[in-house]
């Protein structure tokens, strides 16, 4: 198995069969990988949460292009996907963290809401 041979893509050097049709996530659940990051406090595995691009549980790097989501991309073989790091994992995080932050409105006691 290699990931020229058209029915593969490579997931952190390993070769993961794919029809070219569904998934990352699919393919890498398939394959009986359950996880493929984790979280940045407490290191515990993340994979697949929601499956439809809503809770960025499912990140992965893509052919280089970091923090894609594995539930929303097809994989092609020959891709080169990778698990993502801590660090970058932390980096997402803190961005959606300021984005939030940045959208509550300070109300009239002092307080805040969205
Ligand atoms: S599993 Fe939730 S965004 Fe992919």
């Amino acid at each position: 198995m290699s990931t020229s041979d058209g029915r593969y893509f490579s997931f952190d050097g390993h070769p993961i069969a794919t029809d070219g049709e569904r998934s990352i996530a699919a393919a890498l659940l398939d394959a009986g990988i359950r996880s493929w990051r984790t979280t940045r406090v407490n290191g515990r595995p993340r994979g697949v949460f929601c499956g439809i691009g809503v809770c960025f549980d499912c990140l992965v790097r893509i052919n280089g292009t970091p923090d894609q989501r594995a539930c929303l991309v097809t994989a092609r073989p020959g891709d080169v996907v990778e698990s993502e790091d801590v660090v970058k994992t932390r980096d997402v995080v803190e961005t959606r963290d300021l984005v939030k932050t940045r959208d509550l409105v300070e109300t009239e006691d002092g307080g805040t809401s969205a």
